[in-house]
C-alpha cells in the first residue's frame, strides 16, 4: 500500500535554550507528540528521576498513547548528552532482521518484489529493540527504577487515553490491513470502523505486557510468556521469529556522528542510522558554498542539489557497519564535501542519473516519533523512535498488546527497487540475519554561539532533510518556531525530483527550479 506522498503530518519537534549559556538552561524541558507522553516525562522528574529515566517515561507512554508512531513493537534511537563528564552517546534500539530472514524472503519466483509482505503482516516484523532500550536507559543511565518509570505508561493502558483526531487519520491509512485480524481490529477499530473522536483507548494486554518488562527487566519481554505469545502469533501470521531471535536481542551503544558547520557543532545519529551521515555531508557540501549570497531559488537548487548528492551516497554506501564495511570517515571528511560541492552548477541541475548507481521510482508513506528532553544542567535526549508505517505491521500479536513493526521494508529486498519512502540502495543494506535495517532516524544536538536545539522528527525519507532545514535555519539564529514552520522541499537522489510541502514553493520558484532542469 502507498500513500499519497504529503498525506503524512508531520513533526518536528524542538527545544532550544535561546539566549542563555549552553551549560545552563533555566528551566527543564520536554516536547513529544502527545500531551500524556510529555507528562509522563514530568512526573517521573518531580519523582525524582533524571533526564534519562523520563526518556524512559516518555518512549513507554508514547507507546501506548500514540501507537501509530512507535510502541514496544518498534524500536529507535536515544541520543544522550551528560552534562558532567560531557558524554555524548546513542543508544541503539533499533530492529534487527531475525535469524531466518534472507535477501530474497520478499520476492517471487520471478525475482519481482512482493512488497505487501515487507509492508504488511507478520513477515514485515523485526526483531523489536524498544524494549531492551528502556531496560538499557534505565539500568545504566537512569535513578530510579524501571518499574517507577514504567508507571505513567502502564496507567495509560490501563485506564485508557482520548482518541483525537490525528489518531483517527492515522487509523483511516491503515483500517484495512488492521482488520485483517479480528483481535487486532478490536483493539483499535469500532466493528471494523473508526472509533469516534474522544472515545478511550483502553489497551489490558498491553498493559499487562510493560507489567511483565517492569518486574523481570528484559526477560519480561524476550523470555517466557510475552516471548511465546510474540513468536506463536508471529508464526501463526505467516512470519519467521524464533525464541533464540528473541533471546538474543542486545541493545547497543554507539559514537555518535559529529560535524561543525560555520560555528555550529552537530551531534545526530550513527549506523545503523543514515541521519546523521546524509545530514553531516549535505552540510558539509554546503559550507563550501555561500547561501547568503544567493536568491531563493538559486537557494534552494543549491539545497536540494547538495541533499541529491548525499542520499546518493546513502543508497551506494550505507548500511549496518556491524555486517558490511561503510566508508564513514570518507563520507564526513570536509575534502570530499568539496569535491562534491565543485561538481554542482549554480545554472543548472545535474540529474540523478549522471550519478553512477542505482534508480528507481517508488514513493511511499509513512509514521514515527520524535521527543525531546533538556534539564537546567543541561542532560539531554534526543529521541526518534518507530514502528515504520502508522500502526507499524498493522497486527498485534495475540494476547500482548503488542503491535509489531514493518520496519524489515526498510531494508533493500532488491537491488534498484524503491521501499516504501522510494529509497533506493544496494548490497550494504540487503536483507541478512540479525542486521539492523538501514534507518533514516535523525535525533540531533546543535550548539552554536550559546545556544542549543535538541531536536528530530518523523518523515521517513524526509526525517533527515526536515533536520537539515531546521538546521540552517537554527544556524543563521533563528528561533525554534521559525524551524518548525521552514516550507519543507526534499530531493533524495531517486526519485529525480524535489519534493515540497502544499504552499511550500511560490510560482516564481517553482518555475525558477523547473527552468534549472528540476521536476517537482
Ligand atoms: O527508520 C526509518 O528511517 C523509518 N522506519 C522511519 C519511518 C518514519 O519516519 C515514518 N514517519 N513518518
Amino acid at each position: 500500500m502507498k500513500f499519497p506522498y504529503l498525506s503524512c503530518l508531520v513533526l518536528l519537534i524542538v527545544l532550544s535554550a535561546p539566549g542563555c549559556s549552553v551549560k545552563q538552561p533555566h528551566q527543564v524541558a520536554i516536547a513529544s507528540a502527545h500531551p500524556l507522553a510529555t507528562q509522563a516525562g514530568f512526573e517521573i522528574l518531580h519523582k525524582g528521576g533524571n533526564v534519562y529515566d523520563a526518556a524512559v517515561a516518555v518512549s513507554a507512554a508514547l507507546a501506548v498513547v500514540e501507537p501509530s508512531g512507535s510502541g514496544l513493537g518498534g524500536g529507535g534511537f536515544w541520543l544522550l548528552h551528560r552534562e558532567s563528564d560531557g558524554l555524548d552517546i546513542m543508544v541503539d534500539g533499533r530492529e534487527k532482521a531475525p535469524l531466518a530472514a534472507h535477501q530474497d524472503m520478499y520476492l517471487d519466483a520471478s525475482g519481482q518484489v512482493l512488497s505487501a509482505l515487507s509492508l504488511n503482516g507478520a513477515l514485515a516484523a523485526g526483531i523489536p529493540g524498544m524494549p531492551a532500550g528502556l531496560v538499557h536507559l534505565s539500568k545504566k543511565y537512569g535513578k530510579l527504577s524501571l518499574a517507577e518509570s514504567l508507571q505513567p505508561a502502564i496507567r495509560y493502558a490501563e485506564q485508557g487515553f482520548e482518541i483525537d483526531v490525528r489518531h483517527q487519520k492515522l487509523l483511516a491509512l491503515r483500517k484495512e490491513v488492521l482488520n485483517q485480524d479480528a483481535a487486532t481490529a478490536a483493539i483499535f477499530l469500532t466493528q471494523g470502523q473508526l472509533p469516534a473522536k474522544g472515545s478511550l483507548l483502553v489497551q489490558t494486554d498491553l498493559a499487562g505486557t510493560l507489567k511483565q518488562l517492569a518486574a523481570y527487566g528484559q526477560a519480561g519481554f524476550y523470555r517466557g510468556t510475552v516471548a511465546d505469545q510474540l513468536v506463536q502469533s508471529v508464526q501463526q501470521g505467516g512470519g519467521i521469529w524464533r525464541l533464540d531471535d528473541l533471546s538474543s536481542y542486545q541493545v547497543l551503544e554507539r559514537q555518535p556522528v559529529s560535524g561543525s558547520y560555520k560555528g555550529m557543532h552537530i551531534t545526530s545519529a550513527a549506523l545503523p542510522s543514515s541521519g546523521g551521515i546524509v545530514l553531516v555531508e549535505t552540510l558539509n557540501i554546503l559550507e563550501k558554498i555561500d547561501l547568503e549570497a544567493v536568491d531563493s531559488i538559486t537557494r534552494k537548487h543549491l539545497i536540494s542539489e547538495a541533499m541529491r548528492r548525499a542520499y546518493h551516497d546513502r543508497a551506494l554506501y550505507l548500511g549496518d557497519a556491524d555486517f558490511v564495511d561503510v566508508p564513514v570517515a570518507r563520507l564526513l571528511n570536509k575534502q570530499y564535501a568539496q569535491g562534491l560541492a565543485s561538481t554542482i552548477r549554480t545554472d543548472k541541475a545535474l540529474p540523478s542519473d549522471y550519478l553512477t548507481g542505482q534508480m528507481a521510482v517508488k514513493q511511499g508513506g509513512r509514521n514515527t516519533t520524535h521527543f525531546s528532553i533538556i534539564d537546567t544542567e543541561g542532560n539531554r535526549v534526543a529521541a526518534t523512535l518507530s514502528v515504520n508505517y502508522p500502526f507499524g505491521a498493522g497486527l498485534v500479536a495475540a494476547g500482548t498488546g503488542v503491535l509489531l513493526n514493518n520496519e524489515m521494508d526498510d531494508f533493500v529486498s532488491a537491488e534498484n527497487a524503491g521501499n516504501g519512502y522510494g529509497l533506493v540502495g544496494g548490497a550494504a543494506n540487503a536483507i541478512a540475519p540479525e542486521k539492523r535495517m538501514l534507518s533514516s532516524m535523525t535525533p540531533t544536538f546543535l550548539e552554536k554561539d550559546g545556544r542549543i536545539a535538541v531536536l528530530g522528527t518523523p518523515g521517513g525519507s524526509r526525517i533527515i532533510s526536515m533536520v537539515l532545514l531546521a538546521t540552517l535555519d537554527f544556524a543563521e539564529g533563528n528561533p525554534p518556531k521559525s524551524w518548525v514552520k521552514v516550507k519543507r522541499f526534499h530531493h533524495q537522489y531517486i526519485p529525480d525530483q524535489i519534493l515540497y510541502e502544499k504552499n511550500g514553493l511560490s510560482a516564481a520558484e517553482i518555475s525558477g527550479l523547473q527552468s534549472l532542469g528540476h521536476s517537482l
